[in-house]
């Protein structure tokens, strides 16, 4: 896609001024989806214009629903859901296609789908996915590498338990549950954000959906969902990263379109390293970097409400400059320290070790050609980039665009040095 094009960095110059965070890629994909249980035409506000969004918009449109983007309002009308198949090509675009899944079941009974390609982060098993829904009532083979999945008399209700709180298994049944026959409990669920919004969204379609953004989410079946109108929650994500920049080059910024509450698991941190950080009502957000230098302690990523795996690289590039020593524990994903040769690069020094990363803080970067392997360890080059002392070059921007929209137009915004050749 965009694999020729290439990020300029001249780094080192100081961040200042007022960003707006757009909409969350992670809900807005499960809000796509959701679409198609809707018989008619929903509006969604405040959706990302990313190559993820462009890619389940595809879908939608195989499938049969009409699709079309006005500024970041995206229409879905899915009168007519005529298609059951999502085509390889599709599927391997992104890990998050497979919420298709439980929205083509409860809507048409019947999907044939392959299995989900993504960001590569290890194995990403989708076994939570398929033992929930055939607890539901569907049949699943699999055949040349393709999910044949069947609903026949349509799903039913059922009491599901998760091993782990998956984010994508936890979506998957709130969209399969909606319209299944009779209530559905299911325990120990994943309390990302992004699920509330989604239970937010079909229960404004007619949904009867309860406890979402806890542990315990009760469903009980409604018959049929009529479409509405809903705006995407603020991406947490891509405002964490937009503080690991400006914190990085010692910059005071305000970020607007934010939801402070839903930062809790990472901003802590940042006081801890000595930044400023004040929240006001509206979703606004003011940070300091000015004094920010100490190393934080360990770091673990963990299911929300702890800190994010998507915002451990960010997080790390920032580390690398602070004073002291850090230490990253991954428990989500087995491959995610994949940023970090490319920040050696840069001047980090950081050793890995399985799951354990070991940042020692160094007084500066130096500007080097680096290249993203995937989209939040990409996002982590930009951070590192903006203060590295010269130029540095970031290729591997088709893994950028997959989750942040315009990101050097948006940091040049607040007074990077940056360009897209
Ligand atoms: C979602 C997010 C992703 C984020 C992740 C964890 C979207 C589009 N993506 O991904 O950005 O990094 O949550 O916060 O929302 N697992 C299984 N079997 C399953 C499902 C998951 O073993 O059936 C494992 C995975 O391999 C992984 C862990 O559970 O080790 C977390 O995965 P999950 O929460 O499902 O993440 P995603 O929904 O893929």
């Amino acid at each position: 896609m965009n694999d020729s094009q290439k990020l300029i960095v001249n780094g080192c110059r100081r961040l200042e001024g007022e960003l707006c965070v757009h909409g969350a890629k992670n809900s807005a994909l499960p809000l796509l989806s959701a679409a198609v249980l809707a018989h008619g035409e929903s509006v969604l506000h405040n959706c990302p214009a990313l190559t993820d969004t462009d890619a389940a918009c595809r879908i939608l449109s195989h499938i049969g629903c009409k699709c079309r983007r006005s500024g970041d309002t995206v229409t879905v009308d899915a009168s007519n859901v005529f298609g059951a198949e999502i085509p390889d090509s599709l599927m391997r675009e992104m890990r998050s296609s497979i919420v298709f899944l439980g929205a083509m079941l409860g809507r048409t009974g019947h999907c044939r789908l392959s299995f989900p390609g993504g960001c590569d982060l290890g194995t990403r098993p989708i076994d939570l996915h398929l033992s929930a829904l055939k607890q539901m009532g569907a049949a699943i083979s699999e055949q040349h590498g393709f999910l044949e999945c069947n609903a026949g008399k349509g799903l039913h209700g059922a009491k599901l338990v998760l091993s782990f709180p998956s984010v994508g298994a936890t979506e998957n049944i709130l969209l399969a549950s909606a319209t299944a026959k009779g209530t559905t409990e299911l325990h120990n669920a994943a309390r990302e954000p992004e699920i509330a919004d989604l239970a937010d969204y079909l229960n404004k379609c007619g949904a009867r959906i309860h406890g979402a953004g806890e542990s315990v989410i009760v469903i009980e079946g409604v018959e049929r969902l009529a479409p509405c109108e809903h705006s995407v929650i603020p991406d947490r994500i891509v405002a964490g990263t937009y503080l690991c920049a400006a914190l990085i080059t010692h910059g005071e910024v305000i970020l607007t379109h934010c939801f402070p509450e839903h930062m809790n698991g990472f901003s802590q941190l940042f006081e801890a390293m000595g930044a400023r950080i004040y929240t006001y009502g509206g979703g606004k957000m003011y940070v300091s970097g000015k004094k920010v230098n100490i190393a934080p302690p360990t770091i673990r990523t963990m299911p929300y409400p702890g800190f994010p795996t998507d915002i451990q690289a960010p997080f790390m590039a920032l580390c690398t400059t602070a004073q002291g020593t850090s230490v990253f524990v991954e428990t989500i994903f087995e491959n995610r320290f994949r940023h970090v040769p490319e920040l050696v690069r840069l001047g980090a020094s950081v050793k890995t070790e399985g799951r354990v990363c070991v940042v020692q803080g160094v007084p500066r970067l130096t500007g080097a050609k680096v290249r993203a392997a995937e989209l939040r360890g990409g996002a982590a080059l930009v951070v590192a980039a903006l203060a590295a002392e010269g130029t540095s070059e970031i290729s591997g921007l088709q893994y950028i665009d997959r989750g942040y929209e315009n990101i050097e137009g948006a940091l040049r915004s607040i007074g990077a040095d940056i360009k897209r050749v």
